[in-house]
């Protein structure tokens, strides 16, 4: 997230209906299932049958029926020349998916897709499958949009997967992007949307080149991101990879971020959030916040980054909240564990003055208390002499900051490597002294 953008905030509450993930509900159907998974490691003809009885069985929760037209985009008459507009065949097979019931299944062939706006809304009497095999390009006309690209809207059920591609075509449109220089810019079109979905998939595919953030999850729960590539040049405006916010039960794991902003940003109301084996650079880092902008935001709670790689990206590890904020709210349990870093700029850092572009009244005091943050295995290079920055508030230290076996060092040889903590309590252990500062 540049310095001065909005987060984007929309409804007020999340009405996602909490709806329990039990794809495969019966023990026995279970055991089958188990059996002709073992069964298949013998022929490839009998794995074709397994997977079909484990389509099946993930159907359980209602029986498929025949909707009402094909799910096939390119059989509803879309072109993949990249340059017809495939937004009513999109939006088509999603309404017959949509109104069908069981397990459906839309289908993106190989090609290029040009279209606008795709508000895939539901609630929906199916789960719905979109394969994504070809490349969906979002037109660069903002004329066609009115928030967002794809925007997934009260879903239960949805998995997205494939090899192919979902391009923003960010390029012909940054220049429109009016962020870095005011606080209250027009946002431009984020590419694929969560809002109100519970149990969704998203794997495989590709995103690239966004306009604004590449995913943005809001008022979410029980989503996971594996394996998927995110990809823009690190010079491209707010172009995020993953932001979340009031949110919870979120996944992101084997994934490779590439973008020129925060890799992966976890804003107010975001908990039981899992970020594991994630890949970025060049980007803004792994980000908590920014909180406190905003009036009534809720807490941040239960955060863990695992086995995952910096490289080259301005910040590693952050926590950041502005200095005047605007609600009282508590971000709290954090692990840190078996990161990486190489040639990071600022590794690890808490800043709860944060206060960009002079645009918040420079009080001094923190209404974002900042708790139980544990950094462990930790190591690499940096690219400045801070490897640790913690620059906690005097009314309001960082409290239960655990530091253990942190190794980073300075990668050049005019200055030494160090930490410069402020407000800070908590304690050091296995740290050589300069970086010890808790
Ligand atoms: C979602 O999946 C669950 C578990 O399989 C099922 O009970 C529920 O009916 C599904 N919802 C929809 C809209 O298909
Ligand atoms: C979290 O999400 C995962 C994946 O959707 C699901 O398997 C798990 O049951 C969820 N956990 C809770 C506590 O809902
Ligand atoms: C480290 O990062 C800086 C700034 O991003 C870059 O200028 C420099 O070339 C990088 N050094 C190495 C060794 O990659
Ligand atoms: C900087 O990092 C590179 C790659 O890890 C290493 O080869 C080099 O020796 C380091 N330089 C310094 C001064 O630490
Ligand atoms: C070393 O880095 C620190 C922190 O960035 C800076 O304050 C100090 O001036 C630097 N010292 C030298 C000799 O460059």
């Amino acid at each position: 997230m540049c310095p001065s953008a909005p987060r984007l905030r929309r409804g007020t509450h999340p009405t996602a209906r909490d709806i329990s993930m039990a794809f495969i509900s019966s023990a026995a159907m279970k055991a089958a299932v188990a059996a002709l998974l073992v069964f298949a490691a013998v022929s490839p003809a009998a794995r074709a049958v397994a997977a079909e009885a484990e389509a099946k069985a993930k159907a359980v929760g209602g029986a498929p029926s025949v909707p009402a037209g094909s799910l096939d985009i390119a059989q509803l008459g879309a072109k993949g020349d990249g340059k017809s507009d495939s937004t009513p065949m999109v939006l088509k097979a999603w309404k017959h998916a949509c109104e069908a019931t069981g397990q459906q299944k839309i289908v993106i062939p190989k090609g290029n897709y040009l279209t606008g706006a795709l508000d895939l809304v539901g609630p929906c009497k199916s789960s719905i499958i979109i394969r994504l095999d070809g490349n969906l390009l979002g037109t660069g006309d903002l004329n066609a949009y009115k928030r967002n690209w794809i925007e997934i809207q009260n879903v239960d059920n949805l998995s997205i997967n494939g090899h192919g591609t979902i391009d923003g075509q960010g390029a012909l449109v940054w220049n429109k992007n009016e962020c870095q220089r005011s606080y209250n810019c027009k946002i431009l079109p984020n590419s694929l949307v969560l809002d109100f979905v519970t149990n969704a998939q998203i794997r495989g595919i590709t995103l690239l080149n966004s306009k604004f953030f590449h995913m943005n999850i809001f008022g979410s729960k029980n989503v996971v991101i594996d394996k998927v590539t995110i990809k823009a040049p690190g010079n491209s405006p707010n172009t995020d990879g993953i932001h979340i916010g009031d949110s919870s039960n979120v996944t992101i794991s084997g994934t490779t971020i590439a973008v020129g902003d925060d890799c992966v940003s976890i804003g107010p109301g975001s908990k039981t959030i899992r970020v594991k084996g994630v890949k970025c650079g060049p980007g803004h880092g792994i980000s908590v916040g920014s909180l406190g902008r905003y009036k009534d935001e809720k807490d941040v709670e239960d955060v863990k980054v695992t086995g995952c790689t910096l490289a080259g990206t301005t910040n590693g590890l952050r926590i950041k909240s502005y200095e005047d904020s605007k609600s009282s709210l508590k971000a709290t349990k954090f692990l840190y564990q078996d990161v990486t870093m190489d040639n990071v700029s600022y590794p690890i850092i808490i800043d709860q003055k944060y206060c960009p572009n002079n645009i918040c009244v420079k009080s001094g005091a923190s209404k974002v208390a900042v708790n139980d943050v544990v950094f462990k295995n930790i190591h690499g290079t940096s690219n400045t002499p801070e490897a640790i920055t913690l620059n906690c508030a005097n009314n309001l230290p960082c409290q239960g900051v655990q530091l253990i076996n942190v190794d980073i060092k300075y990668n050049r040889s005019d200055n030494k490597t160090m930490s410069v903590c402020k407000n800070a309590i908590g304690k050091s252990i296995g740290m050589a002294k300069e970086l010890a500062c808790v």
